[in-house]
């Protein structure tokens, strides 16, 4: 098992409604069961139905951005700062999600970037990393994750308000699951990487989360795995099935 606190994260993504953001709330977040000191629970809508959950919630869950600015405050439509963020209460974001990446043309700079800018303004980020089906297929993973962070060391060098979310861009949103042994061990070579280029400190304590295609069904499986530290949930993080993903971490830190 692993020895750092896990943390279940749930990215809304472009989903939602305000109506939806006040029941879910109170229906789900709030009764979820778990203990803080064993699971940090952090949640992402989008920026329109954040103050509606932020309002509601009470149950020590935590609120994060999707995306961040590249910038600072000023003439950039459309984007929303990190200090914002911060001003606004939000201690989480996201950086670097695929969809980002391949949708909306985020370099792997543009990503180091906006996670120094969220670390900036105190936030903890979650970097999401992860391999397209062909690279897998090919035999790189290992090196396109250790490119997507060496990107980030360039700009970061204290990792300690870094998580990493390794999410396989073939398993987002396709019910294709990774093995356990498949995420064990990526995530195992992620923390080689660590090692090597930040720190031993930043190795042994930097939480790595699985993320594609979590539910309710593998996660409790998936999370007895070593180097697994929780994860960031899509599909299921918009369902009651979010409490169970949630009870699975809890039970097996317990
Ligand atoms: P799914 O859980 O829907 O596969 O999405 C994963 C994801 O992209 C979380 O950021």
């Amino acid at each position: 098992m692993s020895l750092r606190k896990y943390l279940v994260g749930g990215n809304w993504k472009s989903n939602g409604s305000m109506a939806f953001a006040k029941s879910f709330t109170n229906d789900v977040l709030n009764k979820l069961a778990f203990d803080p000191k064993n699971v940090d629970v952090v949640v992402s809508p989008t920026n329109l139905h954040l103050p509606a959950v932020q309002a509601n919630i009470g149950n020590n869950v935590n609120i994060a951005t999707q995306n961040i600015s590249l910038t600072g405050p000023g003439a950039f439509t459309g984007e929303v700062s990190a200090c914002m963020a911060q001003d606004a209460g939000i201690r989480y974001t996201l950086t670097g999600h695929s969809e980002r990446r391949s949708l909306f043309g985020e370099s792997d700079a543009d990503v180091a970037t906006k996670t120094k800018n969220g670390l900036m303004f105190d936030m903890t980020v979650l970097l999401c990393i992860g391999e397209q089906l062909a690279e897998r297929e090919g035999g790189v993973t290992n090196d396109v994750n250790a490119r997507q962070l060496a990107a980030v060391r360039e700009q970061v060098d204290d990792w300690s308000n870094i998580v990493i979310a390794y999410e396989p861009v073939w398993a987002i949103g396709t019910g294709k699951v990774a093995t356990p042994e498949v995420a064990q061990e990526t995530h195992a070579a992620i923390r080689e990487w660590l090692a090597a280029n930040v720190s031993k400190e930043a190795a042994d304590g930097t939480r790595i989360l699985y993320g594609g295609s979590v539910s309710d069904a593998n996660a409790a499986e998936l999370i007895t795995q070593p180097d697994i530290d929780g994860f960031l949930v899509g599909g299921a993080s918009l369902k009651p099935a979010f409490h169970q993903i949630v009870a699975a971490c809890n039970e097996h830190k317990a």
